[in-house]
């Protein structure tokens, strides 16, 4: 579950036209994006969910993916980034996106094929846990995918670290800001925690960084056996 769970939702639902400015139009989002779809690479017809949606910045890529026979569902909990979400819906007249306001760490869904969450890890108190959760819920065969910031490894971008570390914290809701722990450290090894249980589960797993070595992507195929 996430921490914090309460100020997360005001402070997401607060900010919720600027984040989704934020998630659509920074430089190099969108083929941040288009490389989470990627990487999940769900089939024309399949049901996708993602989990932590927010204002549905995902929703086109996806959509393009699963054609008009397919169905994507986003899965967030906090009431303000889903109106923008169900507002984009509307205006766009996607018949086959929906969201539904539920914990990602319980998905409140019965079935998919494939199962995404992008810069959502960082934010679950045990990212290993739900990412085990929803290898469960696609079973073996479906698929995975996850996109999260943490500190660069590369070294020429290191410098950029101490940005990105007051960036984090800035941006944390208030609840995350008093966990024990600088919240970039936690990140980075919520980020590890989810990305190696993705690996865990998976088979073919693509892994790709961008943004400087910001952004981790990561995505597979659940495998027979745990
Ligand atoms: C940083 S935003 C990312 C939104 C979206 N995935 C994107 O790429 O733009 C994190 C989102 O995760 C949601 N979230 C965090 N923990 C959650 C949980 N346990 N269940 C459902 N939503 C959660 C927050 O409400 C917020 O909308």
């Amino acid at each position: 579950m996430t921490e914090g769970i309460t100020t997360t939702q005001e402070f997401y639902t607060r900010y919720a036209a600027l984040y989704d400015d934020i998630a659509r139009r920074t430089p190099g989002v969108r083929g941040l994006r288009r490389a989470v779809a990627d990487a999940l690479d769900p089939d024309p017809g399949d049901v996708v969910v993602e989990m932590g949606c927010g204002t549905g910045a995902n929703f086109p890529y996806l959509r393009e993916r699963v054609g008009p026979e397919g169905t994507v569902v986003g899965v967030d909990f906090t009431p303000g980034v889903l109106a923008v979400a169900r507002d984009r819906i509307r205006k766009e007249g996607w018949e086959n996106v929906h969201v539904v306001r539920g914990d990602a760490t319980r998905p409140p869904v019965g079935e998919a094929d494939a199962v995404l969450a992008t810069f959502v890890s960082g934010m679950l108190a045990d990212p290993a846990a739900a990412v085990w959760r929803w290898a469960e819920l696609v079973g073996p065969g479906g698929k995975l995918a996850l996109a999260d910031l943490a500190r660069t490894t590369r070294t020429p971008y290191k410098p950029l670290n101490t940005i990105f570390r007051g960036l984090v914290r800035a941006s944390s809701p208030p609840g995350t800001r008093s966990m024990s722990g600088s919240p970039t450290d936690i990140l980075d090894s919520r980020l590890v925690a989810a990305h190696r249980e993705l690996t865990n589960r998976c088979e073919d797993v693509r892994r790709e960084t961008r943004a400087l070595g910001f952004a981790r992507v990561a995505g597979g195929r659940v495998r027979l056996g745990r």
